[in-house]
């Protein structure tokens, strides 16, 4: 039972709509055009793009899923934000079919999944694979335990962008499972709501990250630039989440990328302290994590082992592709940001004014971290399992 005095003491940073998403404007040129073809010339269309440059194919297929995404979750960005417009809906819906089916069976390189695993098998092997997979143990992380300021305050921004709605993706997870693995969901989703405490709402650790690196419109600016690539395990984890067929494979989807969170947390730490960004406010959320994380990746696998009904083999291969999956995204997204990351000089540039809009760069970015710490609200503790 929620605790409903908790809500009347509101945080300082409450006062700010979240997540910070620009508002809807207009769909990109090419997604727009995309939704007026019919499904046949749709898949036409995908195949000659994928038939030529490689990079294109991707920057359409992850731009166009995000902007499906965003009219999903239903919030500023979404065209739908606050009202009902069947025709483009009904476009929307059909597209989102199409590039799903086109994702999954061409733009991803899914590793063989092991066949016909036994309930306990399957737990005992992804105990293995959720701590050791290629998705871990990325150079990215190496590479951030040593980049410079700059760098890993660019980061910071892509981590709040794939973050900021978690909550809404475990949500969204909860719906459809059963037994073991409905407690393990709900349990991490009380958790991302920071058991009914405001400020300890994992998204409220985000904005005290952004607050403490005056990053509001940063990420408002560079949002409208940010890669494709930054897209590609949103995209594939709301994709599992909205497909019914796909419920368990977001599970083991699930079960990866929280796996993942202690790991790459740890040596972004390291690199936040190397360079100085060492305030709580722009910490937390990743010690937080550390400590958290641990728990979530490993309840999400010990719940396999535990699950009755007991698990069918199709049920199984779910999960297991689920976890394949995750691999897949990981590993293409964080080979594209090293490149991107390591060879950027992101020192020395001035913002743009704002009617630069839609041509800004990588570089077009220009950081100044809050020299005083912030908002110290009553959010000093984390509880842990
Ligand atoms: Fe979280
Ligand atoms: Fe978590």
């Amino acid at each position: 039972m929620l605790n409903i005095s908790l809500l009347k003491k509101v945080p300082a940073l409450q006062k700010y709509y979240w997540p910070p998403v620009n508002q809807f404007e207009e769909f990109s040129t090419n997604f727009s055009e995309f939704l007026k073809l019919g499904c046949q010339k749709q898949q036409h269309y995908l195949v000659e793009l994928r038939n030529q440059e490689e990079d294109l194919y991707n920057q359409f297929l992850h731009n166009s899923l995000a902007q499906i995404y965003a009219y999903w979750l239903g919030y500023h960005d979404s065209p739908c934000y606050l009202q009902v417009d069947e025709e483009i809906e009904i476009k929307l819906c059909s597209a989102k079919f199409c590039l799903e089916t086109e994702l999954i069976k061409n733009g991803l390189t899914i590793e063989p999944i092991k066949q016909k695993l036994s309930q306990s098998d399957t737990a005992n092997y992804l105990n293995t694979l959720a701590i050791n997979n290629p998705g871990i143990d990325h150079p990215l992380f190496d590479y951030l335990q040593t980049a410079p300021k700059e760098v890993l305050l660019r980061f910071l921004l892509h981590e709040v962008m794939r973050n900021e709605v978690v909550d809404d993706e475990v949500s969204l997870l909860v719906s459809g499972l059963q037994g073991a693995f409905k407690m393990v969901a709900a349990s991490n989703l009380w958790d991302e709501c920071g058991r009914g405490k405001l400020s300890n709402a994992h998204t409220y650790w985000l904005r005290r990250l952004l607050e403490a690196i005056n990053g509001w419109q940063e990420l408002a600016t560079y949002r409208q630039v940010s890669p494709w690539f930054s897209k590609i395990t949103s995209n594939i984890f709301m994709m599992l989440l909205t497909r019914p067929g796909y419920k368990l494979a977001a599970y083991g989807y699930f079960l990866m990328s929280e796996s993942a969170v202690a790991p790459h947390f740890q040596k972004i730490l390291a690199g936040l302290d190397r360079v100085g960004l060492i305030q709580e406010d722009i910490k937390i959320y990743f010690d937080a994590h550390l400590k958290i994380d641990k728990y979530h990746g490993q309840e999400l696998v010990n719940a396999i082992g535990y699950q009755k009904p007991d698990l069918t083999q199709p049920e199984i291969d779910l999960i297991l592709l689920g976890t394949h999956l995750y691999i897949a995204g990981a590993t293409m997204q964080y080979d594209r940001m090293l490149p991107e990351l390591s060879s950027q000089k992101l020192t020395g540039m001035k913002r743009r004014n704002n009617e630069h809009r839609g041509l800004l760069s990588w570089n077009d970015l220009n950081w100044q971290v809050s020299p005083s710490p912030i908002l110290n609200d009553e959010v000093n503790s984390v509880d842990c399992p």
